[in-house]
């Protein structure tokens, strides 16, 4: 529409003002920061990191004006300047991988996205253990340069080699080694970002409020993140992985029931993660569930068998069943590469897009036998689905729910992750559906006021902000309980007092307090 070019051709005017050296139109740098509609690069880049396609559809799904692509911290500050000024609402992109698309679409109109695809330096310092890591840096392009120096650091954060660090770790950010040294976010010492006015920020300029909020509350509510300072952990120069399966006909769901009390009470130097998956049964008709048990243990195989013996001798692991391999090696194996690839692997960004839904939960007491039952029935009757199930305890449960934003710690079992993925758009709602209904079927069996929720696993079926009004306090509790306990009300607090006008915000934001 005419307002919306006017506010673009405004907002563009206003940059080039704030970035004297790169004015001109026909500069090759300008063009490489900016990104209109009409740019040749524009579709590709807005793609390149879409890892959901429900939001790759291009007539249905709104787009960004601007897709500005910042080289230096002063583009970040001008960019956030400028569309305040025209009151063009920003979306910040770090890896692309928010479950809900939050990072690149938006329903309010216009909107500019800040890719932070440029912003992927990484400097390890292995003498004093940190490492600074720009906001756009993946997850693997961490674990690469720490593997590069060291065979004995590494860094607890997720799994998938292409997840961004901006949105990871400002949501918690839990792997294979949560149990023994906490989130992401419990290991972030200090972090650059932009506020509302354009001013960079560290941790001590920011305050501790604001660098709380950071770690767990989401940064999209808060600024936009540029780098984190972070903590590297030690690992020994041997881990050892195994991984069994079992149908129902196996046994699966007395070992799924033991695995219900002992997850998260084993030994902090296990993680012993579960999946649940639809598979053929032995006769080849019917359909049964697969429940696999994967252990990632800090130590050597003999060790992992001693204390399996001890603790879920049902399960039957043998050496066999295990390998040794250093750290990075395992990371490769929980990306789905095998061990012994090159480690060069863990830096493509070649992403595996789909059609996905995802929800989380959290469980605080075993789920009864007749509430698994149930959910083998309803897992077997859709189609797609997985099911990740990891156990807390260790760690977890010694850092306060307050210490930092994210709160799911002491008395959670283990977190639940329900994902189901479909190949084309027209059965989007039929899996969405089923999915809502397994959500409903699962409510009696986890936690409950609040039912919690992860918010790295953003569902947005839990309640959204109003489009053009203030949500109320109590309106945002419905989801932000869930995602917040507790901290719910800090983060309100913090927000209201660093970006009182609600300049960044989402459907998911945190919201302001109204005053009266
Ligand atoms: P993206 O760029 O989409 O951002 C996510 C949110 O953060 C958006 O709201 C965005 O605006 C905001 N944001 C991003 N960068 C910002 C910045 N610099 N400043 C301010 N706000 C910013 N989680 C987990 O804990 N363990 C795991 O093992 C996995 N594994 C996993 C695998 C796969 C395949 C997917 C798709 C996701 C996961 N996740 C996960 C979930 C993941 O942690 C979550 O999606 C993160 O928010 C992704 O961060 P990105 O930067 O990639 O996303």
């Amino acid at each position: 529409s005419t307002s919306n070019s006017i506010s673009t051709d405004n907002f563009l005017q206003c940059l080039s003002s704030h970035l004297p050296h790169h004015s001109d139109q026909n500069d090759p740098v300008s063009s490489e920061i900016i990104l209109t509609k009409n740019s040749s690069s524009y579709s590709s880049l807005l793609q390149s990191s879409i890892r959901n396609l429900r939001f790759l559809n291009t007539s249905s799904v709104p787009k960004p004006e601007i897709i500005l692509t910042p080289f230096e911290k002063s583009h970040v500050q001008a960019a956030v300047v400028c569309s305040k000024q025209n009151e063009l609402q920003i979306r910040v992109r770090s890896g692309g991988h928010d479950y809900e698309g939050l990072s690149y679409v938006s329903d309010s109109l216009p909107f500019i996205v800040i890719d932070l695809v440029n912003f992927q330096s990484i400097r390890v310092d292995i003498e004093e253990e940190f490492a600074w890591v720009e906001a756009g840096a993946s997850l693997g392009e961490l674990y690469y340069k720490i593997a590069e120096k060291s065979r004995v650091h590494g860094f607890p954060a997720g799994s998938c080699p292409t997840v961004g660090v901006g949105g990871h770790f400002s949501g918690g950010g839990f792997g294979t080694i949560f149990r023994k040294y906490g989130l992401a976010a419990d290991n972030i010492l200090d972090a650059e970002m932009v506020n509302v006015h354009g001013e960079i920020l560290n941790r001590k300029s920011m305050g501790e409020d604001l660098f709380w909020a950071i770690r767990g509350g989401g940064g999209s509510s808060f600024g936009v993140i540029l780098s984190w300072k972070v903590k590297l952990v030690r690992v020994p120069p041997n881990v050892t992985i195994s991984h069994m399966g079992k149908t129902l006909e196996e046994g699966a769901t007395s070992l799924f029931n033991k695995w219900q009390t002992i997850g998260s009470q084993i030994h902090e130097d296990l993680f012993l993660h579960v999946t649940t998956e639809v598979s053929e049964s032995i006769n080849g008709t019917d359909k049964t569930v697969k429940v696999s048990f994967t252990s990632f243990f800090l130590g050597s195989a003999e060790n992992l068998v001693s204390l399996m013996e001890e603790n879920f001798p049902e399960l039957g692991l043998q050496l066999g069943n295990c390998t040794e391999m250093s750290w990075i090696q395992s990371v490769l194996y929980f990306a789905g590469y095998s061990a012994d690839d090159p480690l060069e692997v863990l830096v493509n960004r070649t992403i595996n897009a789909g059609f996905f839904k995802a929800k989380s939960d959290y469980v605080t007491k075993p789920i009864s036998l007749t509430g698994l039952e149930g959910l083998w029935q309803r897992l077997v009757q859709g189609e797609g689905s997985f099911l990740i199930w990891s156990p807390y305890g260790g760690r977890m449960s010694e850092i306060s729910e307050s210490e930092i934003a994210f709160p799911h710690r002491r008395g959670n079992l283990y977190g639940i992750q329900y994902l189901v993925y479909w190949n084309s758009e027209n059965e989007t709602d039929n899996h969405i559906g089923w999915m809502r209904e397994l959500y409903s079927y699962m409510e009696p069996h986890v936690s409950k006021s609040p039912r919690a929720a992860y918010l790295n696993y953003r569902d947005l079926d839990i309640g959204m902000n109003e489009r053009f009004v203030n949500t109320s306090y109590s309106k945002a509790s419905t989801w932000g309980l869930k995602y917040f306990k507790h901290n719910f009300k800090r983060l309100v607090r913090v927000k209201t007092k660093v970006d009182p006008c609600n300049f960044f915000r989402n459907e998911q934001s945190i919201p302001v307090l109204q005053s009266r």
